[in-house]
């Protein structure tokens, strides 16, 4: 059976240039692009690498990579990432790591910001199968609860809790993670103005950031740019 995965970060691994920062993210797609690089040496041993999460920075120093520290970088020249879901404008949703904030800022800074992943991913439109989800400062936390269920009364609120111990899922940055499930589709633009209520640090949602989606499906490898509607 083919693995999509592998053929999309196959495909992937032809943007990069020699002497290239490159931003990577979480998921297995990205761990098979990392291996793609590492059988080219000549390659490998001219990059340099930024990434967003834990996981892969330890599968970077496995491979004996270039890592820059995140808050040494001060540019990326390709940022790849998988993601849970993305729409025809490749606006996605990234919920499962709960690292949205940080990749939101390496695909920010980049010059490029480009999807990778099975074709499972691509969808005409998001929908409510994946949580919005939020990071939250500590202090917000009743805040931002009392906002949503104002606001938003039909959503349902869960804190992400650890399952290896007693207690919520702490971030990087020692804020609370809050999976909100909306029921149905929100306009994106209701979803993205979360981040406007105080406490809120950053939400799993990324409009307008993706310049292309690498997919691989039964269909082949394709790839896309955002589709605009007039
Ligand atoms: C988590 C993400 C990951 O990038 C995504 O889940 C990775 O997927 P895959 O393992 O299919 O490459 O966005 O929020």
């Amino acid at each position: 059976m083919t693995d999509f995965k592998m053929e999309a970060a196959k495909t992937a691994l032809q943007f990069i240039k020699p002497g290239q920062t490159i931003g990577v993210g979480a998921g297995s797609t990205i761990a098979n692009l990392l291996g793609l690089i590492a059988a080219e040496s000549n390659l490998s041993a001219s990059l340099s690498f930024a990434t967003s999460s834990f996981k892969t920075g330890q599968l970077i120093s496995q491979h004996n990579f270039k890592l820059i520290g995140n808050e040494q970088v001060k540019h990326i020249d390709i940022y790849f990432d998988g993601c849970d879901q993305f729409d025809a404008q490749l606006n996605a949703l990234k919920c499962g790591g709960g690292i949205h904030t940080s990749e939101k800022i390496m695909a920010s800074l980049a010059d490029e910001f480009i999807l990778i992943g099975d074709a499972s991913k691509s969808v005409e439109k998001l929908d409510a199968t994946y949580p919005l989800v939020l990071e939250v400062l500590p202090a917000a936390l009743h805040l931002v609860n009392k906002w949503l269920s104002v606001f938003m009364p039909n959503a349902k609120v869960n804190m992400r809790m650890s399952t290896q111990k007693d207690g919520a899922v702490i971030t990087e940055n020692g804020n609370y993670l809050l999976d909100v499930f909306f029921g149905e589709v929100l306009p994106l633009d209701k979803m993205n103005a979360l981040k406007m209520v105080p406490g809120v640090v950053e939400h799993s949602l990324f409009v307008g950031l993706a310049s292309k989606a690498i997919i691989a499906g039964e269909d082949g490898v394709k790839i896309l740019e955002p589709k605009h509607y007039i």
